[in-house]
């Protein structure tokens, strides 16, 4: 079974090149489930009903978010009647939407589920290590994705060892820039510390560069508005999972720049 993982889709160039990939890798690769990140995909920003609608439309399977989950206020009109989008497991208090998901595919049960780091992220979370042991005892399935939304290398890696042979899949997502650590871990999951953005190449992680670098170079305080013009990237990374032993068996990583 293969399946391919687009990392956070951001705004108006991160629709436009997912449109244009998306579909010619779903054919070359026989791919069988997609998965998106869409917490950006709205002005940058969370994903509102339209997006929500686009993103389906483009035959995506589930929809992981993060923290901005609920930046779109439109996105309370649906969150809770749908089982394809997932946003945190480990929030501290009940929220709207879930956590995870588990999905029938050909006989084969998939869980997705998403935990946001708390190193240097909201502390507020409750430990997404903790949160994710609770997760796989009480949740049965013959396949675990996970994408752990967090900012720093040495939480998601730690993250990747500690469930290495219990979650097939663990793919980081958030920081925006593909790192170049894809493999199979020992146990047999497919790891990558982030799988990097689908959006703007010419911004900084999404946004209009001029916004940052007055920030930077003057103390500026304009507002983050995304980068809608120059070129774009395509990040995501294809995994193969072995249907006999549910392993994971490949994982390479997609970095188109167009
Ligand atoms: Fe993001
Ligand atoms: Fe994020």
């Amino acid at each position: 079974m293969k399946i391919l993982i687009v990392g956070d889709v951001f705004s108006k160039l991160g629709r436009e090149s997912l449109e244009r990939n998306v579909k010619k890798i779903k054919e070359q690769e026989k791919i069988n489930f997609l998965i998106v990140n869409g917490e950006n995909i709205s002005h940058g920003k969370g994903m509102n009903e339209g997006h929500y609608k686009w993103l389906l439309e483009q035959g995506v399977n589930v929809i992981t978010l993060g923290n901005h989950s609920f930046n779109q206020k439109s996105i309370y009109n649906f969150i809770d009647d749908v089982s394809n989008v997932v946003r945190p497991y480990n929030y501290p208090k009940e929220e709207h939407g879930k956590g995870y998901t588990t999905v029938n595919y050909n006989g084969t049960k998939i869980t997705v589920f998403q935990m946001m780091g708390k190193v240097l992220m909201d502390n507020e979370m409750l430990c997404p290590f903790q949160s994710t042991k609770k997760l796989l005892e009480e949740v049965k399935s013959d396949v675990y994705i996970c994408d752990f939304h967090a900012e720093t290398t040495s939480e998601k890696i730690a993250f990747g060892y500690a469930f290495s042979g219990k979650v097939q899949i663990i793919f980081g997502t958030h920081t925006h820039v593909q790192t170049n650590d894809a493999r199979i871990l020992e146990e047999g999951t497919a790891y990558i510390t982030d799988v990097g953005m689908t959006g703007p190449l010419d911004g900084v992680i999404g946004v209009d560069k001029g916004v940052i670098l007055d920030r930077y170079l003057n103390g500026g305080k304009m507002r983050f508005t995304p980068q809608e013009t120059g070129k774009s990237q395509f990040c995501a990374i294809i995994v193969e999972i072995d249907e006999n032993t549910k392993k994971a068996t490949g994982i390479k990583t997609i970095n188109i720049k167009e």
